[in-house]
């Protein structure tokens, strides 16, 4: 796949643009927030994030999206082979259409979902399986799986309208879990000492 990214972005081509629409209004406001954009391309979407106030930790390995990648005083990139990073915490973390290129996409989603904070959000932008003809479904994910292998809330799936490949937007939270902290609050301060 290497090769046909980079002839891809060699021709100049870019993919769907983010549709901020489909992006809850609440994320629209970045500032003090980290994002992980992972096979950011040349960052065209981390450009949109960064200008709401993002910082942002770009992610990919084509040497061809690096000589194109666009500049942004909030965007650091890294190149490289995604599955082989680690990642710093976030608060959002963002795969357009790139989850589907992971060799392990469960090991992946499980990493990076130890990345986000909590309350944090991961939007996951993608056409699926069922809905994507033979030819092209190596480009689809299993919904199934990004469900199993992230265990998070899923708070919106919206099908881009713009899209011509049915591409989907999944937004999950992981949520501040309460009856873990009532856990940890009784191993630290056992209820004998309060
Ligand atoms: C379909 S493109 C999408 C690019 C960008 N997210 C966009 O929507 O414009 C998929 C991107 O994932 C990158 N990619 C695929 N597998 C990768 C890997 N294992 N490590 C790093 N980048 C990878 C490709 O280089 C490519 O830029």
């Amino acid at each position: 796949m290497k090769k046909v990214f980079n002839k891809f972005y060699k021709e100049n081509r870019s993919y769907l643009a983010l549709n901020t629409k489909l992006i809850p209004k609440y994320l629209h406001n970045g500032q003090g927030k980290v994002l992980l954009d992972i096979g950011c391309g040349r960052g065209e979407a981390a450009k949109e994030f960064a200008g709401w106030g993002y910082s942002i930790y770009d992610y990919d390995n084509s040497i061809e999206a690096r000589k194109q990648a666009l500049e942004h005083r909030k965007i650091t990139y890294i190149w490289g082979d995604f599955e082989r990073r680690s990642f710093p915490p976030a608060n959002v973390i963002l795969c357009k259409l790139s989850l589907a290129f992971a060799k392990n996409k469960k090991k992946l989603l499980k990493r990076l979902i130890w990345s986000l904070l909590p309350g944090g959000h991961l939007i996951v932008i993608s056409p699926i399986i069922p809905e994507t003809p033979p030819e092209k479904k190596h480009i689809a994910i299993n919904e199934k799986l990004l469900y199993e292998a992230t265990k998070l809330k899923l708070i919106s799936r919206k099908k881009d309208p713009l899209s011509n490949i049915n591409t989907y937007y999944f937004i999950f939270k992981k949520q501040i879990l309460l009856h873990n902290l009532g856990k940890v609050a009784d191993k630290c301060f056992p209820k004998k000492c309060r």
